[in-house]
Parts: structure tokens; C-alpha cells; sequence
């Protein structure tokens, strides 16, 4: 059954236009061997699963899955195996219309696979991962993507020496494209805007907070947060606010309590969660609710771009007809500046309607066997 709760919570068509940047996610893909059972098994137990099924993994991989489906056109940048399951995590790609076209391919050692528990009762996800030692992306392999092609970066926390070079790579590129423009390099296309960088910290690794200073979005998880030893959203917020960069969003999701982020200008915003009738699979809660937010930020962004740009070629009146954009996204923009600071468009209305949309989407999902196109 293809359900259309997606596109009823979006309340506008799912289709990707095939010349709009794309948002990239950088990370892992894996298998997943997902097990729903009507309450958690006992240790040494035998006993039957009420469902059984192969789904295509990672939170990378997951976060494209829903950005595709709400209508973001996307991409999926991390290192495939190229052994038995390598079909499998391709053709489910090619399903959800995501780009996997850049991704290295690694011989002779076999795909990350994770073993899931769901329990009915209790609505727990109870992930058992291995990997083994599959590469990571290298810095090398960053360098090959063209960055004009996206609006968007999302960097799961990981593989840190890496993904930090490769954060620097794209501060240099958005730089570059900031030092044309205040020249009027006439060689540089001008609408070309800076790339969003965003980044999730959910690995219980401290380390991962070197990522922060190079990130304009950041969302951080509650396992992450509780590593840290906090206890709610706002101690989250309040403790790794130290670490981010002045201007950066900072977003923490946490189950069933919703979301609660910050800010550019250090205002709170929050959403409760929307639990669905029954919750049947939380696997990629967060992935869900991350997708949700950057698809959201990310029309936004593009929407304060185009209106920036119609203002400036007296087009006012092309406005009233996009009654699409209007419908879902009521901006209250200050469009006089010429100039679009990375965070620019995160007002906190914005912020406010993206964190709930997003509370919406993964509380939809969380009622859904899986990520609804395939069941
Ligand atoms: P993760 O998958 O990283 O553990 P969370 O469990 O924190 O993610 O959930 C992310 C978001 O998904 C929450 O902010 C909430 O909006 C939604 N969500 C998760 N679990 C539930 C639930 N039981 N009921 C309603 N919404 C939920
Ligand atoms: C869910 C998920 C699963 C995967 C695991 C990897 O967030 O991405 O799909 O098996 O986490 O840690």
C-alpha cells in the first residue's frame, strides 16, 4: 500500500524538479534485518516475530529516503559494498529517486548490517549494528562531487578527521562564492547562494563536538545528549551552545517529549511530539524527523533567495502568483538586505514551523510499518 501521509502532512505534490540543487547526505547505508515482536524477547527465548523484513539502512541513507519522498531533490554519499547486498540497497534507491552516483565502491569486504528489534508493546527499536570495517569516505573522495550542484550538506557525525576536512573543503567553497560576489565577479553565476551545512551528533562520542564550530545547523540527539549526561532538551541546548559557532541553529528531538531548538539570535522555539493511534516502528525516528526539518529549512532558504532576488528585479508581482510557496511556508522576511547570511532565513518562525512539521512527519512515521513506499 502506498500510503499518502507524507504528502497530506506537506499538503503539496512530491514531485522533484530535476534542475533544483540537490541536498546531500553524507554517511552510511547499511542493511537492516528488521524483527517486530509483540514485546522485547527474553534472553535464550525461542519465540516467533509477528513480521520480518530486509530494509535498506543508515541514517544518511534514511534521512534521503524521507527528503525524497516530501519532494527535496537529494543525493546519498557514502561508501557501498560491492558484494551480495549491493543490489539491493541500490534498486531501493533507485525506488526513492535518490542519487547514489558518486559513491565509492569498496571490494572484498562485506556490507555494514544492522539486526533491529521492534517491540509492539513497549514501541522500542533495539539496533544490534556490525560493520565490518567497511571504509569511510576520505576527503579524496569528497573532492570529486561539484558543489554548485547543492544547496544542502548533511554530514552524519562520524568518521571525524574526514568529515571535518570535508566541512573546511565546503567553508572554503561558500567563502569563495561570498568574495566573488563582493567583488561582482562577473564569472561567478550571482544567484549561486552558500551551501547550508548541517550536521547530527547521535554517536555517543565526545570528539564529535569538534564538528560544531563548522556547522550553521546542528541537531543533536537525545543518546547523544545523554551521554553528555543531560537530562531535557534545554540543558542540551544551553550546554552545547558553548561549542557552536555564533549563528548556528541548533535542533534536539527527543522521542515522544517532541523538539526544542535555538535559534540564530538565541531564541527558544519547541514542538511537542504527535504520537500516532499505535506506534509500530521508531527505527529512524530521528532520521525522519531530521530529513523533515532540513527539507523544510532548505525551501525556506530557497524561497528567501527568490524573493531576495524578485525584489531586486522589481518582480513583485510574480509573488502573488506562487500560491504553493505562500500556502506552506508564511515568512515574514526582512528582504530589504542584499546580502544572505548562512542562517539568514532560520527566523524563528521559520524555526518554530520547521521543528513542528518535523514533529508531525516522524510522529506520522513512527505509526508506519518502515518508510511507506515499499509496504
Ligand atoms: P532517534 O531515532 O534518534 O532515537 P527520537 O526517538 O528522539 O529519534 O525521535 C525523533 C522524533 O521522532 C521526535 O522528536 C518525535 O517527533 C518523533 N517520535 C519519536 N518517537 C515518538 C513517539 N513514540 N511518539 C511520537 N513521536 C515520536
Ligand atoms: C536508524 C539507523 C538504522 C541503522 C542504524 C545504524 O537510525 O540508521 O537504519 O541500522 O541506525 O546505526
Amino acid at each position: 500500500m502506498i500510503s499518502s501521509f507524507y504528502k497530506k502532512i506537506v499538503g503539496t505534490s512530491s514531485t522533484v524538479e530535476s534542475n533544483q540543487q540537490k541536498i546531500l547526505c553524507v554517511g552510511l547505508t547499511c542493511l537492516d534485518i528488521v524483527q517486530t515482536c509483540k514485546q522485547y524477547p527474553a534472553e535464550d527465548s525461542d519465540q516467533r516475530s509477528v513480521d520480518c523484513r530486509w530494509q535498506r539502512g543508515g541514517n544518511a541513507s534514511n534521512t534521503c529516503t524521507v527528503l525524497s519522498q516530501l519532494g527535496s531533490s537529494c543525493e546519498f554519499f557514502g561508501t557501498l559494498s560491492a558484494e551480495e547486498h549491493l543490489s539491493f540497497l541500490q534498486n531501493d534507491m533507485q525506488n526513492y529517486n535518490i542519487d547514489y552516483s558518486h559513491c565509492p565502491m569498496i571490494e572484498n569486504i562485506g556490507c555494514p548490517t544492522s539486526t533491529v528489534i521492534l517491540s509492539l508493546r513497549s514501541g522500542s527499536r533495539t539496533i544490534l549494528h556490525h560493520n565490518p570495517n567497511l571504509p569511510e569516505l576520505t576527503l579524496k573522495n569528497f573532492e570529486q562531487l561539484h558543489l554548485e550542484d547543492y544547496s544542502w550538506i548533511h554530514f552524519e557525525g562520524r568518521n571525524l578527521t574526514e568529515v571535518l576536512s570535508m566541512m573546511q573543503c565546503v567553508e572554503n567553497y561558500n567563502n569563495m562564492l561570498n568574495y566573488s560576489q563582493d567583488t561582482n565577479n562577473k564569472e561567478t553565476k550571482s544567484s549561486q547562494a552558500s551551501i547550508t551545512i548541517s550536521v547530527e551528533l547521535e554517536r555517543p562520542r565526545q570528539e564529535l563536538l569538534d564538528l560544531l564550530p563548522y556547522v550553521d545547523v546542528a541537531f543533536i540527539s537525545k543518546d547523544f545528549a545523554q551521554s553528555r549526561g543531560y537530562d531535557s532538551m534545554s540543558e542540551t541546548l544551553k550546554n552545547i551552545s558553548e561549542d557552536a559557532k555564533s549563528g548556528a541553529t541548533l535542533i534536539c528531538a527527543w522521542a515522544d517529549r517532541g523538539a526544542m531548538a535555538r535559534t540564530p539570535d538565541n531564541i527558544i522555539v519547541q514542538s511537542p511530539a504527535f504520537p500516532p493511534q499505535k506506534v509500530v516502528d521508531t527505527l529512524g525516528a530521528g532520521d525522519t524527523f531530521n530529513a523533515a526539518v532540513i527539507h523544510f529549512l532548505n525551501k525556506a532558504k530557497l524561497e528567501f533567495i527568490r524573493r531576495r532576488k524578485l525584489k531586486s528585479c522589481e518582480m513583485n508581482s510574480a509573488l502573488q502568483k506562487d500560491v504553493e510557496i505562500k500556502r506552506n511556508i508564511k515568512m515574514n522576511y526582512n528582504i530589504e538586505s542584499s546580502e544572505c547570511s548562512h542562517t539568514e532565513f532560520i527566523t524563528q518562525n521559520v524555526l518554530q514551523a520547521a521543528v513542528s512539521f518535523a514533529c508531525q512527519v516522524a510522529g506520522a512515521k513512527v505509526g508506519l510499518r518502515g518508510y511507506n513506499k515499499l509496504d
